[in-house]
């Protein structure tokens, strides 16, 4: 069987997994109420982690597939702070309890485009609110091109200790077919400056399958992402989803790779990290550096995986803080009001911004273990999650009868209770995973996610 076989077998649309069940079977069956009585329900004892939003970018770049507008004036930037600040009082107050918080991650959109003593003002709050350790992880997401010299001192002052940069590809011509002109000397000096600030480790994100590009040319961005000694690299396929994100359509689609394209230059950007950089592969589409904590966790069977995908977060309760943020309490997920508008109406009344989500069954969570231990591991004991669940294991065993296709593909191995996915079968995991998804029917193979290749 031959890649370009392999590619038209599996190239439907499947989903990245960074949550089971994925976010379009979320209802309004879960509303504020519910979130409320859920946070009430938390342990002291359990350990949370904060996702925090900021839907606000200096430019809108073509491919991006994130929750994001251009908001270029300070005065909306400083209520949303003032919002976000709210939200986590409301929080600590539903939880009745001064709770412990293990991470804390800053994404977007573009975090630093709060303003820094708004920033400031909210992890200084985080720290009245709640008990953050010293070991606990503060994470930021980083476009370089949008950093000044005040912010990056203002991070060293938060006790920042992981960033991620963004970078999607250095060649100028795919900067330019994507609207984000970022040349590689701006790149380098923010991963100088943050480690000038002690920021130990970095994360790059890059991306294949970008219009314009080309194998020789991710060869060439792999190399000068090397050249950074990021401890992590993440390396995302372009997820074109016009129809749900609009301004994709200024892309010209008879620049895009194929799907044969996309899955060579996946391959070769991954050649080079791991035999010239000596990054491990882990899961679907993150590098790390063997001594980086993301690999160590992937090797002791401790990876987890979440919105922001592969993580070594373990915390059972994520608060989604800030428009279109997603909780995950081990009751279920809840996710705030997409947009900023109906989110600040909402915050500013009082009342929690939840619009919809999912309360967890048992068959759920069976699932949902099974389907993290296959993205993670790239393999998973169908008989010993079962066992640890309580559960029968016979709906995952019928499940895996859809494996044989995947055995006679050389892309598993399965001996009637364990999976394994096979080197070759890496780029195809989602599709393994979406054996085990029960919510996943034929007419999702439409269009609401993007290709798996
Ligand atoms: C939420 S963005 C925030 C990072 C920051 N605003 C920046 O652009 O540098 C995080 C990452 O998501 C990835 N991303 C955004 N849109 C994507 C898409 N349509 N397909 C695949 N990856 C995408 C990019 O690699 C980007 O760096
Ligand atoms: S990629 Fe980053 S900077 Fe570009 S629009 Fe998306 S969130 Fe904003």
């Amino acid at each position: 069987m031959t890649n370009a076989d392999l590619i038209a077998r599996y190239d439907g649309r499947v989903p990245r997994y960074t949550s089971y069940p994925t976010a379009p079977h979320f209802s309004e069956a879960v509303s504020g109420a519910t979130y409320l009585r859920w946070l009430g329900e938390l342990s002291p004892a359990t350990p949370l982690s904060l996702y925090l939003h900021v839907p606000f970018c200096e430019r809108l770049c073509l491919y991006c597939g994130c929750t994001t507008s251009v908001v270029r004036l300070e005065a909306p930037r400083r209520a949303y702070a003032e919002l976000l600040k709210s939200e986590l009082r409301m929080v600590a107050a539903a939880l009745g309890h001064r709770a412990r918080v293990t991470q804390i991650h800053w994404g977007g959109g573009t975090p630093t485009s709060l303003p820094v003593d708004s920033l400031m003002q909210i992890m200084a709050l985080i720290r009245d609110l709640f008990t953050v350790p010293d070991d606990a992880e503060v994470a930021i997401e980083i476009d370089p091109t949008a950093l000044a010299t005040q912010q990056l001192v203002a991070l060293g002052e938060i006790g920042l200790n992981r960033a991620s940069i963004g970078v999607q590809d250095f060649d100028p011509a795919v900067q330019r077919a994507i609207g984000r002109v970022q040349p590689f000397d701006i790149t380098q000096a923010c991963a100088l400056a943050l480690r000038e600030i002690d920021v130990p480790s970095l994360n790059l994100d890059l991306i294949y399958g970008l219009p314009r590009q080309t194998i020789d040319g991710v060869i060439r961005t792999a190399r000068q992402a090397l050249e950074l000694g990021a401890d992590r690299i993440a390396v995302f396929g372009y997820a074109h989803v016009p129809w749900m994100k609009r301004h994709q359509r200024l892309i010209n689609e008879a620049d895009l790779p194929d799907a044969n394209a996309r899955f060579a230059q996946r391959a070769a950007i991954a050649k080079v990290l791991e035999s010239e950089g000596n990054y491990l592969p882990v899961g679907l589409d993150h590098y790390a550096r063997p001594d980086d904590s993301l690999a160590r966790a992937m090797t002791s069977g401790q990876l987890h995986r979440g919105f922001q995908g592969y993580t070594t977060d373990a915390a059972p309760a994520l608060i989604g803080i800030g428009a279109s943020s997603i909780g995950c309490l081990p009751q279920g997920y809840a996710q705030n009001a997409p947009t900023a508008v109906a989110y600040a109406a909402a915050i500013e009344a009082g009342r929690p911004a939840i619009v919809r989500g999912i309360e967890l069954s048992a068959e759920d969570r069976l699932r949902a273990e099974v389907i993290e231990r296959i993205m993670c591991d790239l393999h998973a004991d169908l008989g010993a999650v079962a066992a640890a669940h309580g559960a029968d294991p016979a709906p995952l065993l019928a499940a895996a009868n859809g494996l044989k296709r995947f055995e006679n593909d050389a892309l598993v191995q399965f001996d009637g209770t364990r999976i394994d996915v096979t080197e070759a079968g890496r780029p195809f995991v989602r599709n393994v995973a979406a054996l085990f998804d029960a919510y996943l029917a034929p007419a999702e193979a439409g269009p609401r996610h993007a290709g798996a290749i």
